[in-house]
């Protein structure tokens, strides 16, 4: 039998959604022998569906009235943000409605009370669309991977960001300078600090976190550095040194915690994710057995989305009558590990007056605080610019580099705080 689909919030996601329900449902019943079909569509603005021929399906601007209506039985919650889309979804659950979301914040702020919800109500609660974009890796983790430990999990995972920093460095020109286009490919958050500020990675980070480990992560204890203070002299410094700039999340397991974090990393440009241009997402997994995976994709935009969504759908109506899956579990309570433990490589660059002794000065700080160069190099400057001092640490503990910086930007020959980022380890 068809599982009848319900869908609130015709935007770019679900009019997407709608697009492939209309039009490939003989393709999903072809490719998973499951039927499909869409039953209810709501949206406040219900004009914005005369493009769609809906007819044979209800259509209301009352989303409660697509949780009641008897012919849905998988209700896809695609409005977005914290409220209301949270009351529909615990209201859809109650009601014994399976749910599928594409909401990676709420993911990440209520994964628990969610879960709780789900598991009372006995239903299934699915984000393949919500991590990635249309890049299956909730899937992976889930299923593909899961006789294996996961050891680490590098994402790159904000189109935007990515974008940025694609353009920054093959056309030279400033953040500023491409942040407006960026917005304009459509991908981003509003507001779009959400994006560039590192928080829509760190949402992201927090379900993989959460997923990998089986462990309740406080999105709070997500360390995010978005990429807002990467000027295009680290781009190109970076690039000098053989690495791209990346916006990363990185969730890995050490000493029984895990990390959970969003830093601008310098990552070599022979790793894969350094091949990973422009709007595209990639998540790199290393585990035990299956050791390293890469999955690369369109984190975002209206067709790729649509079609992780009814991925899911398409399972639920697959998987009826079998045990339902909670969509998370919590089976661990492993602490995350605090960023000043962190243990990894360094890239730092000095913006200072050009003066004799300041290089002795720097270096012996850094010493002092037990930090050891790598490498290091200057530029000749024109008169009355400063000078840069770029710094590749060897591997350093990150208190150690904060409190060697802290006292290295007090010095009054610096003009400029230092900029660090971390390196790819
Ligand atoms: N704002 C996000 C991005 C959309 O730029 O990737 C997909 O989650």
């Amino acid at each position: 039998m068809a599982v009848g689909v319900g869908v609130i919030g015709a935007g770019t996601v679900g009019g997407g959604v709608i697009e492939l329900l209309l039009g490939n449902t003989d393709q999903i019943a072809d490719n998973t022998g499951a039927g499909v079909v869409l039953k209810h569509v709501a949206d406040l603005n219900t004009a914005a569906l005369a493009d769609y021929d809906l007819t044979g399906v209800t259509v209301s601007n009352d989303a409660m009235k697509l949780i009641e209506d008897p012919e849905v039985q998988v209700v896809c919650e695609l409005i977005g943000g914290e409220q209301p889309a949270k009351k529909f979804i615990l209201a859809a659950m109650a009601a014994g409605k399976h749910v599928v979301t594409a909401n990676k914040m709420l993911l990440a702020k209520a994964g628990p009370e969610l879960t709780a919800a789900a598991v009372a109500a006995g239903v299934e609660l699915r984000f393949e669309a919500a991590v990635g974009g249309t890049i299956p890796i909730i899937k992976a983790i889930r299923e593909s991977l899961s006789a294996n430990h996961i050891h680490a999990v590098y994402g790159i995972l904000n189109g935007t960001c990515n974008y940025i920093l694609t353009r920054m460095q093959e056309e030279e020109l400033e953040f500023s300078d491409v942040l407006q286009q960026a917005i304009d490919m459509g991908f981003a958050e509003t507001p779009p600090d959400l994006d560039i500020e590192g928080h829509d990675t760190a949402h992201k980070c927090q379900i993989l976190a959460s997923l990998c480990y089986n462990t309740q992560v406080d999105l709070e204890q997500v360390y995010v550095e978005g990429i807002t203070k990467i000027r295009l002299l680290d781009v190109e410094y970076a690039d000098e040194l053989g690495y791209d700039i990346k916006l990363l999340a990185t969730t890995r397991k050490i000493d029984g915690e895990i990390e959970a974090r969003v830093t601008p990393t310098l990552v070599p440009q022979e790793h894969l994710l350094a091949s990973v241009r422009r709007e595209f997402n990639a998540v790199y997994v290393e585990s035990d057995f299956a050791d390293s995976t890469f999955y690369y994709g369109r984190g975002a935009g209206k067709k790729p989305t649509a079609s992780a969504v009814l991925s899911d759908i398409a399972d639920i109506a697959r998987a009826q009558g079998a045990a339902v899956q909670p969509p998370f579990r919590y089976t661990h309570q492993l602490d995350v590990r605090a960023i000043g433990l962190h243990r990894g490589r360094y890239y730092m660059r000095l913006t200072t007056q050009d003066h004799p002794g300041v290089l002795g000065k720097v270096c012996s700080t850094l010493g002092r605080h037990g930090i050891s160069i790598a490498s290091c190099f200057q530029h000749e400057e024109s008169d009355n610019n400063p000078a840069h001092i770029v710094i590749m640490s060897h591997y350093a503990l990150e208190s150690s580099v904060v409190a060697a910086v802290e006292e290295i930007d007090r010095e009054t020959f610096i003009t400029e705080p230092t900029n660090v980022v971390r390196v790819l380890d």
